[in-house]
């Protein structure tokens, strides 16, 4: 069968788990890697057996060799390196947050589709088993009416000022890095909320150190999803209805959490498959599927999801008066 010849552009930390996973997935080659700069490029190559190291993205996105490119800078860069991507013809798995805002993620989701081009989302844990298994006991009505959602990830960064996380021009803070997770698995369970509150701290820099979101839905049910960069949390989602409760347990994105479920006082635990990896062999696995089977866009994260995504995030983002350097002349941000 013909095998998917993949690119990576940018060399940083989720860069190299991904290439690492990418390695799992049948049908795939990692065939290509962009770098700011040569040296850096041909050290990743080396590292992880790749035969063309290009000194600029540029370079990356124009080869004939490639025909998907994953994304894996910081969050600023999502939207120019996509559309970089894009308009010379590739396919895009980039990396979340998909964009800055609302406006980004349409221009770009528009450029894949009038080229008719795939292009996805890469929330890489709505592709693990057991959280796919945790939908589906959702969706069964074991549970009852859900009711609450809980919803953590948080952990000490001791990052360096100017690191991606903490800096403002890159689009740092908690909520864009880490607190998405609990969004879009909250949206994945509840849908779009009625009602959001919000409450965050903000470092000297002017990112969200910690951000505290109440999701409120006009039937009684709940939300309470807390991000922080700069404290250890259990990273762990718990989902409580009329019948019965679930958790994935923490670190919930990690393959390795398992699903306890607690139902008419009894608790069973739900083991799923298990592969050896970090986990984000699946989402690679998927998108290279979809590559191969013709999709422009994936059934699992779709463009409307996305856009979701993007809106919730600005309605939270508002509220909280979260405005990133590059979007100062809009009206992003803004308290409301
Ligand atoms: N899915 C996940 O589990 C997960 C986990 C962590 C991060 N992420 C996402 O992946 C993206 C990258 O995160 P990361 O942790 O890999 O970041 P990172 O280690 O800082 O790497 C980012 C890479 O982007 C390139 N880059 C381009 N302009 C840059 C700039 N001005 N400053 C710093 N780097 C720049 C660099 O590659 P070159 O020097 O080669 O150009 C750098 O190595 C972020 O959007 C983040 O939200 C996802």
């Amino acid at each position: 069968m013909k095998k998917v010849r993949w690119g990576i552009l940018g060399t940083g930390n989720i860069a190299h788990k991904f290439a690492s996973d990418l390695r799992l997935v049948d049908n795939a080659e990692l065939v290509a890697v962009g770098s700011r700069s040569l040296e850096t490029a041909e050290k990743f190559a080396d590292e992880l057996g790749i035969t063309i190291s290009f000194g600029s993205y540029e370079e990356l996105a124009k080869s004939a060799e490639v025909d998907i490119i994953y994304i894996a800078t910081p969050n600023n860069l999502h939207h120019p390196n996509t559309l970089l991507c894009l308009n010379n013809g590739k396919a895009v798995l980039c990396e979340k947050p998909f964009a800055m805002n609302e406006n980004q993620a349409l221009e770009m989701i528009s450029s894949a589709r009038g080229k008719n081009l795939f292009l996805m989302d890469a929330l890489w844990t709505k592709f693990l088993p057991h959280y796919q298994k945790m939908i589906d006991i959702v969706k069964s009505g074991i549970l009852g009416d859900i009711k609450a959602v809980l919803a953590n990830f948080g952990f000490r960064a001791n990052a360096e000022p100017n690191s991606r996380l903490l800096n403002p021009e890159l689009g740092g803070g908690s909520l864009m890095d880490i607190g998405i997770y609990n969004i879009f698995t909250t949206l994945d369970i509840l849908g779009i909320p009625d009602e959001i509150k919000v409450s965050t701290n903000t470092t000297d820099q002017g990112i969200d150190e910690q951000c505290a979101i109440i999701f409120e839905y006009n039937n009684g049910a709940m939300a309470n999803l807390f991000s922080t960069i700069s404290a250890d949390l259990g990273t762990e989602v718990e989902i409580s209805g009329t019948l019965g409760r679930l958790k994935m347990t923490a670190p919930f994105y990690d393959s390795n959490s398992v699903l306890e479920l607690y139902v008419d006082g009894k608790k069973t635990i739900i083991e799923t498959e298990k592969e050896e990896g970090l986990g984000y062999q699946y989402e690679a696995r998927h998108a290279t599927n979809c590559l191969l089977n013709g999709l422009t866009e994936s059934p699992v994260v779709t463009h409307s999801d996305t856009v979701l995504l993007m809106q919730t995030l600005e309605r939270i983002r508002n509220l909280a008066g979260i405005v990133f350097p590059m979007e100062q002349d809009s009206n992003l941000g803004r308290k409301a």
